[in-house]
Formats: C-alpha cells, sequence, structure tokens
C-alpha cells in the first residue's frame, strides 16, 4: 500500500480502527479477495456494455477506475453492489458469488458495503445527522444513544460536525460529497466505493476531498473503489489505477506503474489526450 496521503501518523482522528487492528475486517479471514469481477459481461438491448470484464480488486488498498463517459464505469460498481445481475460471468464478494444467493443474503452483503453513487443520494427532507444516522436506524439494533455517538464521530471525521442540522439542500456541492462519504462509513464498511467522488467540484474542494478519502482509509482500511475521470484524483489517492474500455480493462496495476507505461492506449488515458488509439467510440 502506498502511503502518499501525508496523513500517517494517524493520531487526529476519532474512530479507532487503524491497519493494526485487524478483528474488524471479516474479509481478511477469507482466502479470495473481498471483490472479485470475472468475465462479466452485460447488454441492454443491443448495446452492450461490460464485454467480458474480469478485475480482482485489492484488498485494503485503493484502487481508482478511470475511463471515457459511458464506457460503464457506474454500472459495474452497481454489478458490485448487487444492483443490477449480469448476462453472465460472475461476481464475488467476500468469497461468494452474489448471484447465487437470495436477495436476503445479498442485503447482509450490502450491509459490509459503503457506497457513494455519483449523486451523493442523501435524503433531501432529513438533516445531515440523520442522513448519516439512516443506515444505523435501519440495519442495526444500536440503542440511540450509541447511534449519536457513531454519528458525531463521522461527522467529526468528515469536518461536518457544525452542519449536522442542516438540510442537503443548504450544503455546498463539497459539503454534500462530504455528508455522503460521513453516511457510506457509518455501518463500519470492508468495502467502500465512490462513484466520482469530485464530480462537480472545483479543484481546491477535490483536493481536499481526496485527502480525506486517504486520511479515512490510512485509519481505518478497507478496499476502496473509487471511480473517477480525473487523473489528478487517480494520480494522488490510488494505489491500483484501472483503465476501462468498452466493457473490459485495458490496463489494471500498481498507480505507478500505469503512470510511466510507454503503452499508447494506457499514455493517452492518463494524458486525456485526444491524439491517440483511442477514438469517440
Ligand atoms: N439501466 C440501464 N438501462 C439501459 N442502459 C443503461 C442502463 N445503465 C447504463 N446504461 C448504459 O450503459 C452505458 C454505460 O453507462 P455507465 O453509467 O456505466 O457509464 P459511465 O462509464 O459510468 O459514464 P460516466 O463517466 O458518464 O458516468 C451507457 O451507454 C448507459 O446509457
Ligand atoms: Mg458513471
Amino acid at each position: 500500500m502506498s502511503t502518499n496521503s501525508g496523513f500517517g501518523d494517524g493520531n487526529t482522528l476519532p474512530l479507532g480502527r487503524s491497519s493494526g487492528t485487524s478483528t474488524v475486517h471479516r474479509g481478511e479471514l477469507d482466502r479470495e479477495r473481498n471483490v472479485s469481477v470475472r468475465d462479466l459481461r452485460k447488454s441492454f438491448g443491443d448495446a452492450t456494455v461490460m464485454n467480458g470484464l474480469t478485475l480482482e480488486f485489492e484488498d485494503n488498498a485503493v484502487t481508482t477506475v478511470l475511463g471515457p463517459s459511458g464506457t460503464g464505469k457506474s454500472v459495474l460498481l452497481k454489478h458490485i453492489v448487487g444492483l443490477l445481475e449480469p448476462d453472465s460471468g460472475r461476481v464475488d464478494v467476500f468469497g461468494k458469488n452474489i448471484w447465487s444467493m437470495n436477495e436476503n443474503a445479498r442485503a447482509e452483503m450490502r450491509k459490509r458495503f459503503g457506497v457513494l453513487f455519483q449523486d451523493g443520494a442523501l435524503f433531501g427532507s432529513m438533516n445531515v445527522f440523520d442522513n448519516v444516522a439512516f443506515p444505523l436506524r435501519k440495519h442495526t439494533e444500536m440503542m440511540e444513544e450509541d447511534v449519536r455517538d457513531v454519528v458525531w464521530n463521522s461527522l467529526r471525521e468528515v469536518g461536518l460536525e457544525a452542519a449536522a442540522n442542516r438540510e442537503p439542500g443548504a450544503l455546498s456541492g463539497g459539503m454534500r460529497k462530504r455528508a455522503g462519504f460521513a453516511r457510506a462509513l457509518v455501518m463500519q464498511p470492508e468495502v467502500v466505493m465512490f462513484d466520482e467522488p469530485d464530480s462537480g467540484l472545483d479543484p481546491v474542494r477535490t483536493s481536499l476531498l481526496n485527502d480525506l478519502i486517504l486520511q479515512v482509509h490510512e485509519q481505518h482500511q478497507g478496499t476502496y473503489i473509487l471511480v473517477t475521470h480525473d487523473i489528478e484524483t487517480a494520480r494522488k489517492v490510488s494505489d491500483y489505477v484501472a483503465l476501462v474500455w468498452q466493457g473490459t480493462v485495458i490496463h489494471y496495476g500498481p498507480t505507478a506503474e500505469a503512470f510511466e507505461s510507454d503503452d499508447p492506449f494506457v499514455q493517452q488515458f492518463l494524458t486525456g489526450s485526444s491524439a491517440g488509439p483511442l477514438g469517440m467510440d
């Protein structure tokens, strides 16, 4: 794992799950990786979106999935959370094929995930505190007093204590992302997925959010999967980079290796250049 976060001191955050405490990571007991996708195929009508995609995500690392718009990144995440069923291929989570389990088992599995979808998806009618508390109130038997402790810790962690009583409509884009992040983290998930955490944010807020992601990952560990268009986000945040194009992975490997690659596809991707083998289709 890279330690490029600059937050390696680990003594500033309130939730006490450091990389040294192994008890929380049920995934570590499994021989299989937490998340692996094999030969995933999915079409919508005539359009093939997943075209034999295979990817084993590294545990306790941040993997960035990069790829052009419409290439199937969000569809990939939806398969991993079990919201979309593959036409063929398999998605294994915590060592089990999620489509060979029943809906109840899939729902249990999802409790071990924290997901931040592209639009933040906060409940507009609930204030930030209740949004963050929602998964705990819905999925656990936790006493309200304990819920409050956990939620305040999460809000402190993302720097949103002062906004606890505000409704999402009264937050800036960056604050909404942080609130979504707090909600994604509140169940202490082993797998955290972000769909474009940086969309709609200015460069400074993107950079701050990236720092926050690294800081929280350093503290809690877990398998982080992050979809982004932003090359700098990929460079800064990820241990591994996966480049997705036309429904398959065209490159996967450690971040430094990807950025040093002389493969023209990889270079074009990572420089965002219009010149090269990748076209608009
Ligand atoms: N439920 C659906 N029904 C039909 N088509 C869909 C569905 N979900 C996604 N698609 C199509 O699948 C393709 C891939 O969509 P996806 O949202 O995964 O792209 P993406 O890589 O996340 O793009 P972006 O970077 O713009 O978010 C698109 O052409 C989209 O229209
Ligand atoms: Mg998307």
